[in-house]
């Protein structure tokens, strides 16, 4: 091989890597990312509402981005970060699901209530400290562990699993 044609080989391999990067093949972690950001941004705007028809659209539309992202995320990531060898990984994917369980539980609750009451706001207010704690140990304890033990295909690949996931859940 040539110097010339070892180098072109060495630049394609280069782009390859590049373009698996590109927003058309998203890491699963970036789409996570985006998702915690736009549920947390509702959980703002609930907290900070003090009308009750505004309160009522953003509990549906917590609702509609949480449970399906939820869902797939025990599916994708989470059974996948169980299956990892040692307990700490192990308690991390146990630790994922039961907070998953009380958002869910929290938000079935909210739900049920008349918006604008103080047992409403108060309700609102542990969903989202719940919520705004369980975001920020996922992306501290779970994400290294997928970024350590999962390939960039790999996770290229989680992240179209998850998307098809997603689309399998029904909200009520
Ligand atoms: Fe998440
Ligand atoms: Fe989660």
């Amino acid at each position: 091989m040539t110097a010339r044609s070892s180098l072109q080989k060495a630049t394609d391999t280069v782009l390859n890597a590049l373009s698996l990067q590109d927003n058309s093949a998203p890491d699963i972690l970036s789409t996570l990312e985006t998702e915690h950001d736009e549920v947390q941004d509702l959980l703002s705007k609930l907290v900070q509402s003090d009308n009750g028809r505004e309160q009522k659209a953003l509990v549906g539309k917590i609702k509609a981005a949480l449970i399906p992202h939820a869902k797939a995320e025990e599916k994708v990531v989470y059974d996948a970060v169980l299956a990892l060898k040692g307990v700490p990984a192990k308690v991390d994917g146990n630790e994922g699901y039961i907070e998953h369980g009380l958002a869910s539980q929290t938000l079935t609750k909210l739900s049920a209530l008349t918006a604008n009451t103080p047992e409403f706001k108060a309700t609102a207010k542990v969903l989202k400290e719940l919520l705004d704690h369980h975001i920020k140990e996922e992306e501290r304890n779970i994400w290294p562990r997928v970024k350590e033990n999962f390939s960039d295909e790999r996770r290229i690949q989680m992240n179209r699993e998850f998307l098809a996931a997603k689309k399998r859940v029904k909200v009520s």
